[in-house]
């Protein structure tokens, strides 16, 4: 089928270059045909190629109809559902699912589905990508979850430690395992639970020479509002 690049939204940027090499580096170490994957934002499958080289039992939730159509004539096989990912990760919940790798990759923030997923796995790894900071500047105020749970965020590094202890908090031996700033993004690895180490070594060395842009370090220091 002919795809046409600008529905697919892939451009030749350095943040997407460099999520291309995690996954590279994950399917070196963490994906074989056993692996279950369950990618809550699969958008029109960028990710989803990738993880497919390896593993066929990928689940892909996808809310915007014209991204969903391609998604299902790229992955007529893998288990695909157009809906809000809100409702699928509570049915997956309510099913006691479990995946080996969640990947969530939003525009925006998302607490609410990084709390459903927390259900969703044991062992394994988690990939999240930080939209938080473009949520703040589309909508004006942080997301209402971490403003219930009274935290205080003033800065761009606040914002950061909320979202690593909102996870650790949540999620079975949550371990920061790498994370790279790109223009307003972040793309974070956590394992969670019990994790072969030498496997984890080998990924981190994969990985090593992908740099955050500097801007990062100075938005830190920044206030948010
Ligand atoms: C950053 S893109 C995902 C890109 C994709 N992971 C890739 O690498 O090609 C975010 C996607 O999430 C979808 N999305 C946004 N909110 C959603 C929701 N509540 N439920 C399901 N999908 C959603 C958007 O339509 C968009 O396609």
């Amino acid at each position: 089928m002919e795809i046409d690049r600008k529905v697919i939204g892939y451009k030749n940027t350095a943040g997407a270059q460099n999520k291309i090499i995690i996954a590279k580096a994950m399917i070196n170490y963490f994906i074989d045909e056993n692996t279950k994957i369950l990618e809550a934002y699969a958008g029109t499958g960028g990710m989803t190629e990738l993880y497919n080289i390896k593993t066929n039992d990928i689940t892909c939730i996808e809310l915007e109809e014209e991204k969903f159509k391609i998604l299902k004539e790229r992955f007529p096989k893998l288990k695909l559902y157009h809906n809000d990912n809100i409702l699928i990760l509570k049915e997956l919940i309510s099913g006691e699912k479990k995946y080996d790798i969640i990947d969530l990759d939003p525009y925006g923030g998302c607490p609410q589905q990084i709390q459903l997923a927390s259900k969703l796995i044991d062992n394994g790894m988690l990939i999240i990508t930080t939209g938080e900071f473009n949520y703040v500047r589309r909508f004006g105020h942080i997301p209402k979850i971490y403003q219930e749970l009274g935290y205080k965020i003033e800065t761009w590094k606040d914002f950061n430690d909320v979202l690593h202890d909102f996870i650790k908090k949540r999620f079975n031996n949550a371990n920061l395992l790498f994370q790279y700033n790109f223009n307003k993004i972040s793309r974070i690895v956590y394992s969670i639970g019990q994790v072969n180490a030498e496997k984890i070594q080998s990924f981190k060395r994969d990985i090593q020479f992908i740099n955050s842009d500097f801007t990062f370090e100075k938005r830190k220091q920044k206030t948010l509002f």
